[in-house]
């Protein structure tokens, strides 16, 4: 174990480059305040009034190259600062193709993890190394805020939406997940361990973990007991539109929009059926299933719909190997 140290540990690739955009803000910050300070004593000795009958001095009208100096340059290095972070936050929160994802719902007052073979965990998280994991988050109730201080990531948590981060882990261990938003009486309990593993000692700890059911077989399990397959016929024209090759695609509206059929839309779709009717079906026909399914459940059946669709169900299913051969 690291003796005496500042910061965690840097267990992702990303880690290094917030530590280093924060060691620049430190250096600005600690040099612009120095800066202030020693001219503020040098002026306030140099220009005191040095006996009682001096006259006072001659007042001055501004410098127009003095002033343009002091703040433009300030103005440059806060500039670097914004587009500095700007980069990082895209890089960290845009996550790239082909990634392990993982699905993580806060609670009061606790994680729920879900994999997408079926595992299931509390305050517990596991990802291997060398591998782009994509963590999508979701709030059974308020809003909680996800942090894991050795991948420098933290994401609130926000009840009604998601939220995605991704990070790939580099050094094996075993690190904090901290709640970073107070969310109620134990807020301060809502913590938790995320476990970097070497590819080899994840698939086995996957294979030990092991439920049968993967995330989207319980999915599916939940679109035959809540009746969706009786008008969602797969592969033919039902009461409702064909859900096959569905997720990732734009698709039409009745009022004439064209939107994305990402987790979002889906969920708002299962949630609030009628914000958003395909064109070419009816209001009114799927009931509301709002407050009728936990967020557990609707991410299974996200994943569940996502496998439906070719383009997104082959690479997750190659990731999935991809990992049990590593
Ligand atoms: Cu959840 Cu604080």
């Amino acid at each position: 174990m690291p003796t005496l140290s500042l910061v965690p540990p840097r267990a992702s690739t990303g880690a290094g480059q917030v530590d280093a955009l924060y060691g620049y803000l430190l250096v600005v910050g600690i040099a612009m305040t120095v800066l202030i300070f020693v001219v503020v004593v040098f002026f306030a000795l140099k220009y005191r009034r040095k006996s009682p009958d001096e006259p006072p001095p001659k007042p001055i009208h501004g410098s127009i190259p003095l002033e343009l100096t002091w703040s433009v340059i300030p103005f440059l290095f806060m500039l670097v600062m914004f587009a500095w972070g700007t980069k990082l936050y895209f890089d960290n929160y845009t996550p790239p193709r082909d990634t392990l994802d993982i699905y993580v719902v806060g609670k009061q007052w606790m994680w729920k993890v879900q994999y997408p073979d079926g595992q299931r965990e509390i305050n517990e998280l596991h990802v291997p190394t060398g591998r782009a994991v994509k963590i999508t988050l979701a709030s059974e109730d308020v809003i909680h805020s996800f942090f894991l201080p050795a991948f420098r990531l933290k994401h609130d948590v926000v009840p009604g939406s998601y939220q995605t981060f991704w990070f790939q882990a580099t050094l094996p261990g075993r690190y904090h997940i901290f709640c970073a938003e107070y969310c109620g009486t134990n807020h301060s309990r809502m913590i938790g361990w995320v476990t970097v593993m070497e590819p080899v000692a994840y698939q086995n700890w996957l294979a030990g973990s092991a439920t049968g059911a993967s995330m989207a077989e319980q999915g599916q399990k939940l679109f035959d007991q809540f009746g969706c397959v009786t008008c969602h016929v797969t592969d033919s024209q039902g009461r409702c539109p064909s859900l096959r090759n569905v997720f990732g695609n734009p698709v039409q509206l009745e009022d004439g929009r064209t939107v994305v059929a990402n987790e979002a839309y889906i969920r708002e779709s299962i949630l609030n059926p009628n914000a958003k009717i395909v064109k070419g079906y009816k209001h009114d026909v799927m009931p509301v299933f709002q407050g009728q399914i936990s967020e557990d459940n609707l991410l299974q059946l996200i994943v569940y719909i996502k496998s439906l669709s070719a383009s997104t169900a082959a690479p997750a299913k190659a990731a999935a190997t991809q990992v049990q051969k590593q």
